[in-house]
């Protein structure tokens, strides 16, 4: 009885405490996920893309339709949480794999992911891929919208070298003739293109 009257004020102190302490971190949790799906949806419509990644059935038929002998630089444009950037540069180690994200999370997830699996033939940067040069690029991988592919059109005709080739995952590239075009036994039988610059 002594000892519930000495302690019993500090017991309710605490445990009050420690309810108001709960109540700030769910608080701070909640602010965190908003902040995490208003940073995504930004992004998205900052774009036209959100960074819905490559599943692994696509990925891999993405690989294979990679041209055996390939080398030099590979550029991701529009790298996500690095579904395909990982996969490429373990298939492709003669070559330097330029994975380019806009979007902040994707980008600290898929730079975490390097961490844990430093592969040395991939980078990962935090950019726009509209200003950046690909004029050595042997290959470009890329998983991005219509519109989007519109003005990528543009770009790859003005840069990319006689010879190099272009994988989209699901859109075309409006007006070019494909090398090669797979369906990938997915729910949404998806399309893969690969093209190759004309010589
Ligand atoms: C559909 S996701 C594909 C992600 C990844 N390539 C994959 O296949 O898993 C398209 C990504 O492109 C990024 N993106 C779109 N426009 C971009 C730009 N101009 N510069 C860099 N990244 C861009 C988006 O933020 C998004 O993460």
């Amino acid at each position: 009885m002594i000892l519930l009257t000495l302690y019993g004020p500090i017991i309710s102190d605490f445990i009050s405490l420690l309810w108001r302490a709960c109540r700030v971190m769910e608080l701070g949790v909640l602010a965190a996920a908003l902040a995490v799906v208003l940073g995504l949806v930004v992004y998205a419509l900052m774009t036209g893309v959100a960074p819905a990644p490559t599943s692994p059935r696509v990925a891999s038929v993405m690989l294979d339709l990679i041209p055996p002998g390939i080398e030099g630089v590979v550029f991701e444009l529009g790298s996500g949480w690095g579904n395909l950037a990982f996969p490429l540069a373990r298939r492709l180690p003669r070559c330097t794999v330029r994975a380019l994200e806009i979007s902040p999370l994707p980008w600290l997830f898929s730079k975490v992911r390097h961490r844990v699996e430093p592969l040395t033939n991939l980078s990962i940067r935090r950019a726009d891929f509209h200003p950046v040069a690909l004029g050595d690029a042997a290959l470009v991988v890329c998983y991005l919208f219509p519109a989007g592919m519109d003005t990528l059109k543009t770009k790859l005709e003005a840069e990319l070298k006689p010879g190099a080739y272009v994988l989209s995952n699901t859109f075309s590239v409006p007006g070019w003739r494909p090398e090669a075009v797979r369906r990938a036994d997915d729910l949404y039988a998806t399309t893969v293109y690969l093209y190759r610059m004309p010589e």
